[in-house]
């Protein structure tokens, strides 16, 4: 090998290198085009090789201009690699073009549940009639729940009230139970332990039963609990304000029913319908006999009312409690309690 020979192979190199370069439209052509020429037994690496052979001066001729070719492979090299990166970039932006004339995707809103919409219009009717709104624990003491509503420890009336019990041991000498709160009428000891009379409260909130469930019984459901203590509160100002709670959430023509019921923590008791508006009063599978019981309410018992430290001589009170879910019913048309926690959107929508 002469001087001239290798110089003339490096210029050949250098001339196929650029041809090649040329035609090299993808990364696996460049990468192709770099293990031919530039690649540790590529054609420069294998010319250099050939530098040993040479006489010293012949060699410093060559080496130069193997120098030279070497770095002008190496600047091929990095022009083609970044016209490759700008035609990707290219193609990108003419394939990943947005379509501004395209309808926009519907955002699907989220809604309030229509028992906390209800809930929402029972606590707007009290409020605007001057009650305060309070809320209290779901988890309870049996003697919130129980003993201070004037139900002793083994009394039947208990059993109105299907109750789950929480797995738990008191580590006291007090053996005190906890349960799932199986109404909201525990907030009434709560408050009046807390308040001086006058008291005027709604309490609304998520009670739990243990009950079979049918078009009108959930084992879980909302109440509002309503309280008023104060002197010379009678059941006159009872009915006065459930009949305007009633006028303000179905209107002036639906028809309202009171009768006596038992409670243990009211003396007079008494339970307030609505009439169906299935059967418009006449009787049918979802009532029964024409009528939509939505609470229980009464005159606070003395007992009650001692047990926090009032006097009933002083102050008399009256309560209620009322079921969020049978009023959604009657406002809405609704013939079965399981529709509202069966998460079914195509239902949920309606509201
Ligand atoms: C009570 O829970 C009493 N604490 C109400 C009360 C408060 C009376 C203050 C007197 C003074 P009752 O179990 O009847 O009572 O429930 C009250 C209301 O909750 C019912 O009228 C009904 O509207 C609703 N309700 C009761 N059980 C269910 C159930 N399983 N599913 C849905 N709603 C129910």
């Amino acid at each position: 090998m002469t001087t001239h020979t290798l110089v003339d192979q490096l210029s050949q190199t250098t001339r196929d290198a650029q041809a090649q370069m040329a035609a090299a439209h993808d990364a696996q052509a460049l990468e192709a085009w770099r293990v031919e020429f530039l690649g540790r037994r590529g054609r420069l690496s294998q010319l250099m090789q050939q530098l040993g052979a040479l006489s010293p001066e012949e060699r410093r001729t060559a080496g130069a201009e193997a120098n030279r070719v070497k770095a002008l492979l190496e600047g091929l090299l990095a022009q083609g690699q970044r016209a490759l990166s700008e035609r990707d970039a290219a193609g990108k932006l003419t394939s990943d073009r947005i379509d501004v004339t395209l309808p926009g995707r519907p955002v699907a809103l989220g809604r309030l549940h229509p028992v906390t919409q209800t809930v929402r219009e029972i606590c707007a009717a009290f409020a605007g009639m001057g009650f305060d709104i309070a809320e209290g624990p779901e988890v309870e003491w049996e003697r919130y729940n129980f003993d201070s509503l004037n139900i002793p420890r083994d009394h039947p009336a208990r059993d109105m009230w299907d109750t789950l019990w929480i797995d738990w041991t008191d580590p006291t000498p007090q053996g005190r139970r906890m349960l799932l709160r199986t109404h909201t009428s525990p907030m009434q000891a709560r408050i009046m332990e807390q308040a001086k009379p006058p008291v005027r409260v709604i309490v609304p909130g998520k009670v739990f039963r243990h009950e079979a469930t049918d078009a009108r019984h959930e084992w879980h459901f909302y109440q509002v609990e309503g309280l008023a203590v104060d002197t010379g509160i009678t059941f006159a100002d009872l009915k006065g304000t459930l009949y305007e709670f009633a006028r303000r959430i179905f209107g002036p023509d639906r028809r309202v029913r009171f009768r006596c019921d038992y409670f243990p923590f009211v003396e007079p008791g008494v339970d307030m319908s609505i009439d169906c508006f299935l059967c418009k009063g006449q009787g049918c599978r979802l009532c029964g006999d024409g009528w939509i019981e939505i609470m229980g309410a009464g005159m606070v018992h003395p007992n009650v009312l001692k047990g926090v430290g009032y006097d009933p001589e002083v102050y008399t009170g009256f309560a209620f409690g009322m079921g969020p879910e049978r009023i959604a019913m009657l406002k809405h048309g609704i013939d079965d309690i399981r529709h509202f926690y069966a998460n079914d959107v195509r239902f949920l929508r309606q509201f």
